[in-house]
């Protein structure tokens, strides 16, 4: 049976993870993982060219090996606090008796059609709802009768600079662009259920450099904004407060770092070994009070901007946090303090193949990244969109709205340029 592979790339603040999987509408099959430390970005935007594609290169060589497949082109994930995320409002005459996909097209066209500065690239448009002559709530219009259609939808867009550098380090490494993914777009897939991004949930990524908060409803994106700070801020604060290495600060943080000090702690004290060499015995209390505050302080940072843009009200079902940092001891009891809202550990579970390999935080935009690829969604009206001009937004737009025999051409289209990577 003919199956598509379909590869993952994100390229993170401190690593490049690349997952292969056979997909197929609604079931995948994780073939491999390649991962490689990376060092040329710096809150989720490169800073060095040539690192950044030494890091992809590694990642890809390892999923190559691991998987069995040659990479040709990949779904890249992107993040960064120049990502901004607003909503749009477009409405047109239907043109016939009832509503047809070509009237749901034109709307969310209109809807989209909003002024984009020069520096700045539309990543995504996604339909938020419908309203027809004045009756909001509708998430399908397709076959109803009215006279004049109205798009809600949901922009989410990035710096030009910023997505074009991303691309050509994956240009360089050898790899076409299939797609182009806001990151936590990609995560959802992976960690929230289809209860949360229904009934309202907000996502809080919280990787290496960055921090990525979305809030999702009605099974859409609602709201989205990128803090630049993560958990290198913490083994930055270790190293300087300790006078230790970045990779000493990384494994003290790592192996016996927490937000706060249990009462019957089983390891008082630890050892480390500081930049001249020596080796000292401290509290380990002292790394603890490290830790805690710029914990604190990252989740204020997220209290502030769901008090600002998202809204508490409308997580009913609390916070998902993931990403990296999420490891860190007590971190996840601190964020439901702060944050006044139930919090749970979002950790990727990806059934078939190898899916347990992709079983931790660290892997949430990764494993998603090939959950959110056409290939994968069974077919249904109206779907969220990746929209890239850089790619042909129209055509975008086309194949993930409509999965009709009216887009037939549209996604032979697409299946032609994705065939590097069709096995048998
Ligand atoms: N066991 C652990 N305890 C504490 N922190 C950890 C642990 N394991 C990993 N981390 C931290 O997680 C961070 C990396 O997370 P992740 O892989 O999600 O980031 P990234 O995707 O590369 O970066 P970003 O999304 O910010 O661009 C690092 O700061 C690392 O120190
Ligand atoms: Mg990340």
């Amino acid at each position: 049976m003919r199956q598509q592979v379909v590869v993952g790339l994100d390229v993170g603040s401190s690593k490049a993870g690349a997952v292969a999987a056979a997909v197929r509408p609604g079931s995948i099959d994780v073939l491999g993982l390649g991962l490689s430390p990376a060092t040329g970005l710096r809150k989720g935007v490169v800073t060095d060219i040539d690192e950044t594609v030494d890091s992809i290169r590694r990642a890809v060589r390892e999923v190559e090996s691991s998987a069995g497949v040659r990479v040709r082109s990949v779904a890249v994930g992107i993040s960064g606090a120049h990502i901004e995320s607003f909503e749009g409002r477009g409405a047109v005459g239907v043109r016939g008796s009832e509503v047809a996909y070509t009237d749901v097209k034109r709307a969310i066209e209109a809807a989209g059609s909003v002024y984009i500065p020069l520096d700045r690239e539309v990543l995504h448009v996604i339909p938020t709802g419908f309203v027809l002559d004045g009756h909001e709530g509708i998430s399908n219009p397709v076959g109803m009768s009215g006279v004049r259609l109205e798009a809600k939808v949901h922009i989410v867009t990035g710096a030009v600079s910023a997505i074009q550098n991303l691309l050509k380090c994956c240009e360089k490494s050898g790899l076409d662009i299939a797609d182009v993914v806001f990151a936590p777009l990609a995560s959802s897939r992976a960690v929230l259920t289809a209860e949360e991004r229904d009934s309202g949930v907000v996502l809080v990524d919280i990787g290496g450099g960055t921090t990525d908060i979305a809030l999702f409803r009605g099974g859409n994106l609602l709201h989205a904004s990128v803090l630049g700070v993560g958990g290198g801020h913490i083994t930055n604060d270790i190293a300087v407060g300790l006078r230790v290495h970045m990779s000493e600060a990384e494994r003290l943080k790592r192996s016996s770092g927490s937000v706060a000090m249990d009462r019957d702690d089983a390891e008082p004290e630890i050892r480390i070994t500081q930049a001249g060499g020596q080796v000292r015995t401290l509290q380990r209390e002292c790394l603890v009070n490290i830790i805690q505050p710029r914990c604190g302080e990252m989740l204020e940072l997220v209290r502030a901007e769901l008090k600002r843009g998202l809204g508490y009200e409308h997580a009913s079902c609390g916070v998902v946090l993931t990403g990296g940092s999420a490891l860190l001891e007590g971190f996840a009891g601190m964020a439901e303090e702060v944050l006044a809202l139930p919090v749970r550990v979002g950790v990727p579970s990806v059934a078939g193949g190898c899916g347990a390999i992709l079983n931790n935080v660290q892997f949430a935009t990764v494993a998603g990244l090939v959950m959110h690829c056409p290939e994968f969604d069974r077919p249904r009206a109206v779907h969220p969109v990746s929209s890239n001009s850089l790619f042909g937004r129209m055509r975008h737009w086309a194949r993930d709205f409509f999965t009709t025999t009216d887009t037939l051409s549209i996604d032979q289209e697409y299946n032609k340029k994705g065939e590097s990577h069709v096995r048998d």
